[in-house]
């Protein structure tokens, strides 16, 4: 439908154009009100209560794709952390975030810090997320964005940084989007669609993963109502002390 002038002469912008403007401004998943209209409200996120077995108490873990902060925040408390960064590029997510965790009573939200930075783009990360030595890293429901936005190589690159920032034996738990779902993405947002173009690999990255020396160590399909997707958690090879012994 064209955008139509009305009589007195005032532009009036079609729902349809209205729809796409707002997906270009979403380009990310940088969804304002991710945690409140999209994902289930239950608390601790679901997500995290599977992956207890994996995460135990004292564990330093970074979420990258953090968006509002309320898995974050979560993380402290249902791990116990000893200290969690959440990293977002988007700068109304990141306030978002600060806030949230002003306003959280318990002591966990103490030790966590959120930085603003695009991950994909800035390797080595900063910040507080620029330490090393990680328990686990978190790359849930952003790996779409991260690839649709970039390149393979970006995502191959980053995947490797990721290993080298791992603790030996450290977790990378991942939440890919399969490919029928980056297609309506970028139906959605037609910007997104000659990079789309040049993407070979596909999700879940199982070749990718282990040419990079990952072990994939667990995996699950999950039902939350429009988020029907896996989580897979891959480890970086705990050394062999013996073979650092001549
Ligand atoms: C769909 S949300 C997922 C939020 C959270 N990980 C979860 O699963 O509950 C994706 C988030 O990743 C962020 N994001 C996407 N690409 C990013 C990048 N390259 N650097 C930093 N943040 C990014 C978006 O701004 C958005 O807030």
């Amino acid at each position: 439908m064209k955008d139509s002038p009305t009589e007195s002469n005032t532009p009036v912008v079609s729902k349809e154009r209205l729809n796409k403007a707002n997906h270009e401004l979403h380009r990310f998943g940088n969804y304002k009100s991710y945690y409140t209209h999209f994902r289930s409200p239950v608390s601790p996120d679901t997500r995290l209560t599977q992956l207890s077995t994996f995460i135990t108490g004292g564990k330093r873990i970074l979420d990258l794709g953090c968006n509002s902060g309320k898995l974050t925040l979560e993380l402290a408390s249902h791990f116990a952390a000893s200290e969690v960064v959440g990293v977002d590029l988007d700068l109304f997510l990141i306030e978002q975030a600060e806030k949230a965790k002003s306003s959280e009573k318990q002591e966990a939200a103490r030790k966590v810090t959120f930085e603003l930075f695009d991950f994909a783009s800035t390797i080595p990360f900063v910040g507080a997320a620029a330490e090393i030595d990680w328990d686990v890293v978190l790359l849930l429901s952003v790996i779409k964005w991260v690839h649709l936005n970039t390149s393979d190589q970006v995502l191959i690159d980053l995947f490797m940084h990721l290993f080298t920032i791992l603790k030996s034996g450290g977790y990378l738990v991942i939440e890919p989007q399969d490919w029928t779902n980056y297609k309506r993405a970028v139906k959605k947002c037609p910007s997104l669609k000659e990079n789309f173009k040049k993407l070979r690999l596909r999700p879940p990255f199982d070749d990718v993963l282990k040419s990079q020396g990952w072990e994939e160590v667990d995996g699950w399909e999950r039902d939350e109502v429009g988020f029907e997707r896996s989580v897979r958690v891959w480890r970086k090879p705990v050394e062999d002390a013996n073979a650092l012994v001549e």
